[in-house]
């Protein structure tokens, strides 16, 4: 099987370059840079390498770089904006802050001849997001691309088959971005487009079995989609030895737990554990507001209650997650910025009482993950649930959270999901939010004074990016006007218009 190298120095965007190759039938994985060494790298099959994109400057004194042997393992390469630059620097030529300043956002191109440019016309749009750039070229290395500020976004040697660009052909933002991708994976590199996602879940299953021989995993059930996926994987891989526990941390919505309880275990053929925790974590959460402790404590929490769950049932060595690619890079990642910790990444305690933690679907992001899912056979009503977060209604009760005000979020929930479905609105993911805002109110001539409660609808394919959903006016109105009447604490309904950036899709 062909195979795409991502190499990976920090940027926000390096899963999606390795999406993107996946998504033309070639098998690309991610790797940090400094998890990999020069050999490794020849002795491992690659097609083709990309270095991706990085936070920092070439010059800084601890800025990632790569063994220079890399550039003569006789394997193709494309560097992207910093990898482009660090590229430049070990061949032998010269990076500096740009000379024109730096460029930021959709910016005209101009491409010369090039293998990469191969059917883009001379003239079209590309992303930007740099500070510094190339200026003087390395030996042997052409100039093909130039913007209005940059003399050299891009630049290859025919040769040695290496290639790199300032600007990111991986964002939908570059117009024949996916070409260029394509031209350098398909032509460059002369990969064959034969792999698919069942190639993936067949590797994971070997993979697995072979590493987790013996062993016994419990695996992190919250019945949604992830997690499940993760686990039907896992028990291919290991059968009986896999045992999920769903930890009801009492912050689910209406109904959910039970329901839970009843039907995934046997939806999906594994073994299953409920465990009623709602106490402890309400207790460890009473009189915290602020969203990440908030994270942090539910966690923590989360795995105290697998290693007692795991003591109970005999020696268990591993914690397995459906930790999925977006909760990776949010949480931050290497020199990646913090942007929420998810529970199941940033959340994890520094201790804990397992030999390793087994996370199947790390590196795929959630369309893909629901691929796998089909593919596995869950039923689709599952594989078609929207997302729900670990830390539940944590995140969704803004401030400190009570019993009370948990009650009142349950209710408001249910009645804005039971009315976008009534209207046969299809968000990707909607749901309310208990604001700590109260507000006044007119009922039957006497005041009111109770809780702003903001309902949030989003359409998105990867939940990187979001836009808020133009729900029907009388969805929007069926919803306030039943949650006001019928949920007492309630005062007022609005509804988020904001997208992701520059909000988040929850509001914690
Ligand atoms: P944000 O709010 O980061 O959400 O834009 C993106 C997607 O991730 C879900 N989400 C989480 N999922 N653990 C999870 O398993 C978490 O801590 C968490 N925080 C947010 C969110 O519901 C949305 O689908």
């Amino acid at each position: 099987m062909d195979k795409i190298l991502v190499l990976d120095f920090g940027g926000q965007y390096d899963q999606l370059i390795a999406r993107r190759v996946r998504s033309m039938s070639v098998y690309a994985q991610t790797v940090p840079y400094r998890k990999i060494t020069c050999e490794q790298i020849a002795r491992g099959g690659w097609s083709g390498i990309i270095f991706t994109g990085g936070p920092r400057s070439v010059y800084d004194d601890d800025a990632p770089s790569f063994d220079p042997a890399i550039l003569s393992l006789g394997i193709p390469i494309l560097g992207i904006c910093y990898g482009h630059q660090l590229l430049a620097r070990l061949a032998g030529g010269v990076v500096a802050p740009a000379e024109g300043g730096s460029e930021y956002g959709k910016t005209r191109l101009s491409v010369g001849e090039c293998p990469l440019f191969s059917g883009v016309p001379r003239e079209s749009v590309c992303w930007m997001s740099h500070t510094d750039a190339v200026c003087v070229l390395p030996d042997g290395f052409a100039a093909a691309a130039r913007t209005e500020r940059c003399g050299i976004a891009a630049m290859y040697h025919r040769d040695r088959r290496l290639y790199g660009v300032q600007f990111h052909p991986e964002v939908t933002h570059t117009e024949y971005g996916a070409l260029v991708l394509r031209n350098f994976v398909f032509a460059v590199c002369g990969c064959r487009p034969d792999w698919q996602m069942d190639d993936f879940i067949r590797s994971s299953v070997e993979t697995y079995k072979r590493e987790l021989a013996g062993k016994r995993v419990l695996l992190a059930l919250s019945g949604g989609v992830d997690s499940s996926v993760a686990a039907v994987l896992l028990h291919r891989a290991i059968g009986e030895n896999l045992v999920c526990v769903f930890v009801d941390h009492g912050l689910m919505r209406k109904g959910e737990g039970d329901e839970i309880e009843r039907v995934i275990g046997r939806q999906l053929g594994v073994r299953m554990i409920r465990v009623r925790a709602e106490d402890r974590f309400l207790a460890r959460l009473a009189g915290v507001a602020d969203p990440e402790k908030k994270r942090h404590i539910i966690g923590e929490e989360f795995v105290r209650v697998f290693e007692e769950t795991a003591a109970g049932l005999g020696r268990i060595e591993c914690l397995a997650q459906g930790t999925i690619y977006p909760d990776v890079i949010e949480s931050g990642k290497g020199d990646s910025a913090v942007i929420k910790s998810h529970h199941n990444v940033g959340g994890l305690p520094e201790v804990m009482a397992f030999e390793r933690i087994v996370e199947p679907l790390r590196d795929l992001f959630k369309d893909e993950v629901r691929e796998v899912g089909e593919k596995l056979g869950l039923p689709s009503s599952l594989v078609r649930r929207q997302p729900f977060p670990g830390p539940g209604l944590a995140v969704r009760v803004i401030g400190e959270i009570t019993r009370e005000k948990l009650e009142i979020l349950r209710s408001a929930d249910a009645i804005f999901r039971e009315e976008v479905d009534k209207a046969g609105a299809r968000p990707d993911q909607y749901f309310a939010v208990l604001t700590d805002t109260r507000s006044v109110g007119v009922m039957g001539d006497a005041r009111t004074y109770g809780y702003a409660v903001a309902l949030r609808a989003v359409s998105t394919d990867d939940f990187m990016t979001a836009e808020w959903s133009r729900l029907p006016y009388e969805a929007l109105e069926a919803a306030s006007s039943r949650i006001v009447n019928e949920v007492k604490g309630v005062a007022r309904v609005v509804y988020d218009i904001t997208s992701k950036p520059p909000a988040t899709v929850e509001w914690e």
